[in-house]
Formats: structure tokens, sequence, C-alpha cells
């Protein structure tokens, strides 16, 4: 992803920080207790809360904080100055040092060929080294189906006939399959989530921290094409995720989760 691509918003994005933050954290807790790595990237760091969490963990290990995105990067910095922060893009990667501890949370689902993916990220990892990655599932969603079919249907399908979102994940013994040459003790698991989402077009809300923004990009120079797509997709999604009476909006969200140990 480079830096043409659709930007991030950190303050968008943490708006749901408890929901989001909950899936590392449930990846984390999977590590082994007695690990003591020397080198640790975070891929696709974001505003760093996880590269940050990392270094209070294991203070003598050297923690690098990676992302594609500049502003996610400026949140990062002055999040920790313990981190060694730096801009990339995971598909080219390549550390000088191999890695004891690759983390990327939620941040591989937007990356394509993920069978070529997950191989140079185990090639990436020193002998006995863990790679734990968590991705949404979130092609699959109501949300997202909701989301791809409101872009075909308006004014503003012609815009948004070419634009790329987040693909499908792979079945998941692709990814087995993936690591399987490279790496043993292979941990694959999913979990549903039921993120109980407050304020108003909750959903909405949460989809432009993330899926929606190439559809907003799309749209960038239009913006009352824009705010007719976000209006009639607020009204879809309202109707298919209402807000209940005590104001709380409940979204399911599915999430695979992997721990994998380099031979
Ligand atoms: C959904 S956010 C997750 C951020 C963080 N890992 C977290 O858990 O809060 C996805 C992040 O991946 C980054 N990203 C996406 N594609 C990337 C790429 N090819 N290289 C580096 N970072 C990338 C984005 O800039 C964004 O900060």
């Amino acid at each position: 992803m480079s830096d043409a691509s659709p930007a991030w918003d950190p303050r968008q994005y943490n708006r749901f920080e408890a929901q989001r933050g909950r899936a590392a954290l449930d990846l984390l807790v999977r590590l082994p207790e007695d690990l003591d790595p020397a080198e640790i990237w975070d891929l696709g760091c974001g505003a760093g809360q996880h590269a940050a969490l990392l270094k209070r963990r294991h203070p003598k290990a050297k923690v690098h904080g990676m992302d594609s995105s500049i502003a996610m990067l400026e949140q990062a910095r002055a999040l920790s100055a313990d981190v060694d922060w730096s801009v990339g893009d995971i598909t080219t990667w390549a550390p000088d040092r191999p890695a004891d501890l690759i983390l990327a949370n939620a941040s591989l689902q937007w990356l394509a060929d993920h069978a070529a993916l997950f191989a140079h990220l185990a090639d990436a990892l020193a002998p006995a080294g863990l790679l734990a990655v968590q991705m949404p599932m979130a092609w699959e969603t109501r949300h997202h189906t909701i989301m791809r079919e409101t872009a075909t249907e308006g004014p503003w399908a012609s815009l948004l006939a070419g634009v790329d979102t987040i693909a499908p994940l792979l079945p998941v013994e692709a990814y087995y399959e993936a690591l399987a040459p490279r790496c043993d003790d292979i941990d694959i698991w999913t979990t549903t989530y039921l993120h109980v989402l407050s304020g108003e077009d909750a959903v909405l809300e949460w989809m432009k921290g993330t899926a929606l923004r190439p559809y907003l990009t799309a749209l960038a120079a239009d913006p009352t094409l824009r705010d007719d797509f976000l209006s009639a997709l607020g009204q879809q999604l309202s109707r298919a995720f209402p807000r209940r009476p005590e104001g709380t909006t409940l979204l399911p969200f599915p999430r695979l989760f992997l721990v994998a140990q380099r031979r």
C-alpha cells in the first residue's frame, strides 16, 4: 500500500478502540509466557499501541513499529519514544535481522496474495520465532455485503465500480498450507465477537474508520454524491442493525487468529 492509498484517519479509527483493541489482546495472550524476543516487529502498527505494549512487556527487546500511513505513525511516535517507528510497506518489508516475533494485527487483510505473503513473513523469522496475526473476516459479514450492494445501486455506482476494497480471506486451511513448510505449532482459530457499539449510526461510523475509506476517497471530488451514498448506506445499515432501546447497536464480527512458530 502506498501513500496514494486512501488515507487512514486515526481519530475515526480509534473511536471504537475498545472493540478493535480487544482482538489484539486476545491474540497476544496466546503467546508463550516465557517468550524472550530480541527483535520484535509490529507490521501495520497503526497508532502504535501494541508495539508500545510489547516494548513495556519486553523492555530489553528492540521493538519496531512499521506502517505505510504517515498519519498513523504520527500518533505512534507521540505514544512512545522507546519504539523504532518507520514508514514502510509490508509486502516488500525485509528486516536487517531475523525477527523473533512478528505481530500483524488487523493489517494483512488489505494485502493481496496471502499464500505468498505468509510465506514471506515466515521467512523473515529467526529459528523458533513467532508469527502472530489477527485479521477481520470482514468480507463475508452482513455490513460489508450491504456496503458492496449499496455501492452498485445509485448514481455513484460508476465511480465506485472499480474500487479496491477488502478481499475475502483464504480458507483457513490455505494459511496452514502456506506456513507448514516453514513452521511448527501452527495454531489457527476464529472467533465471532458481538461488538456493542454506542452512538448514532454506529455501524456506519465503524465502517468509516476502515472499510469505507476507499469508497469515500473515490467520491472525494463530489461531496454531495459522497454524502448521498453515506446517507443511503446509513439507512440500509440502520435497518439491518437497529439501535436498541438503551442506545447500543450490536455488530457481530468474525476474526481469524493465527500463531505459528518458525522451525
Ligand atoms: C486497521 S489498521 C490496524 C492498526 C493496528 N495494527 C491496530 O491493531 O490498531 C491497519 C493498518 O495497516 C496499515 N497498512 C495497510 N497496508 C499496509 C502495508 N502494505 N504496509 C504497511 N502498513 C499497512 C494501515 O496504514 C493501518 O495503519
